[in-house]
């Protein structure tokens, strides 16, 4: 039987027997990169860390290596010329937080010069030393790095994470019922194209004033981080606690769980719009991707029109990423 979707099924990880897992994070020494890597450290599925960045991962390296879990963790940096494809060799996960965030006043959308040509790179390399892995894309901005992670990879492999917007939503209702419960969030990581589906949260009544806001909130969550930060970034702890839980769900489907995720993926839901990315409901196996599921019938209108207007965002979005990789950016 398939077990519980999001975050009730990941809230603390699963302690079953772990196989092999190695997982690589590249941008390693970040913001994300460190707490990332820490978490992983403490998954039990996890046996082997690889960690690239272009500077300080071995600091990273020694430091979360001496925690007490079994899992053995290597750190490189570009000093040494091999040292992206050692930190790949063998990782069945590869999770990529390498690039530059947001300051104030920008939008994710405004990183896309610099990192598109990161993630291009990180992405090849993984289709050149792990063509196999899945590929766990957090760089910003997701919707157009995704469609840019392809050439020589799987394509029911490559996910954008889009999980802290599910956290968010997740929390942030949770406060008002206090309880915590499992908000779905769709669509794409960016401003209008997050569209929590609060619809599908038993027992909650919003007015309509409050789903506005609550939506609006949702969409523009990063923002309140990237504020609070005040120059020093956007959310990296958030996101890492986001992105091990995903990272678990990938490795449960791998030891043999059927897991219920909702990720940014390909498929053909939104295929006569042009889209071909669009994060929903997805059946994990050991192979990634086992099955898209299409959105909740029972969505109500307010999220119908709020699909409707994220539709040409992610597709300009989209198509900025697939200019990129065929070179007319
Ligand atoms: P950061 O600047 O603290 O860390 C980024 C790391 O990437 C740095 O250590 C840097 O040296 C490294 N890096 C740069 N180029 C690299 C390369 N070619 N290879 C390997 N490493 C490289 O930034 P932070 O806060 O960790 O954010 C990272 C990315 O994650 C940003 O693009 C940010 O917008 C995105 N993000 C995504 C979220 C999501 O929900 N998907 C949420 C929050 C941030």
């Amino acid at each position: 039987m398939a077990s519980e979707p999001g975050l009730v099924a990941a809230r603390s990880f699963s302690t079953a027997i772990p196989l092999r897992s190695k997982v690589a994070v590249l941008g390693a020494a970040g913001g994300i990169g460190q707490p990332l890597s820490l978490l992983l450290k403490t998954n039990p599925r996890v046996t082997e860390l690889g960690l690239y960045d272009i500077v300080n991962t071995p600091g990273v390296a020694a430091d979360i290596g001496h925690i007490n879990t079994l899992s053995n963790v290597a750190g490189y940096t570009a000093k040494d010329k091999d040292g992206l494809k050692k930190a790949l060799q063998g990782a069945e996960l590869v999770v990529i937080p390498a690039g530059v965030p947001r300051k104030p006043g920008m939008t994710r959308d405004d990183l896309f010069n610099t990192n598109a040509g990161i993630v291009r790179d990180l992405a090849q390399a993984c289709a050149e030393v792990c063509p196999k892995a899945k590929l766990l894309i957090i760089s910003n901005p997701v919707n157009s790095t995704v469609p840019i992670a392809t050439e020589g990879l799987q394509e029911g492999r490559i996910f954008g994470v889009t999980s802290l917007d599910l956290v968010r939503a997740s929390r942030f209702i949770g406060a008002k019922l206090d309880k915590v419960v499992d908000v779905p969030v769709v669509g794409g990581h960016a401003g209008i194209t997050i569209i929590p589906l609060f619809s599908q949260v038993e027992g909650l009544k919003l007015t309509e004033e409050e789903r506005a806001a609550l939506t609006h909130r949702v969409q523009f969550g990063g923002d309140e981080v990237v504020k609070a930060k005040d120059g020093l970034g956007s959310a990296t702890l958030s996101m890492a606690f986001a992105g091990a839980r995903f990272a678990d769900s990938l490795l449960r489907a791998d030891a043999g769980e059927e897991v219920l995720e909702w990720a940014f993926v390909k498929n053909d839901l939104f295929k006569k719009e042009g889209i071909e990315y669009f994060s929903t409901y997805v059946k994990l196996d050991k192979n990634g991707v086992k099955e898209v599921l299409p959105l909740p019938e029972n969505i109500s209108e307010y999220e119908k029109e709020l699909v409707k207007a994220a539709i040409p965002e992610l597709l300009k979005t989209q198509t900025k990423g697939e200019q990129f990789v065929n070179g007319k950016q």
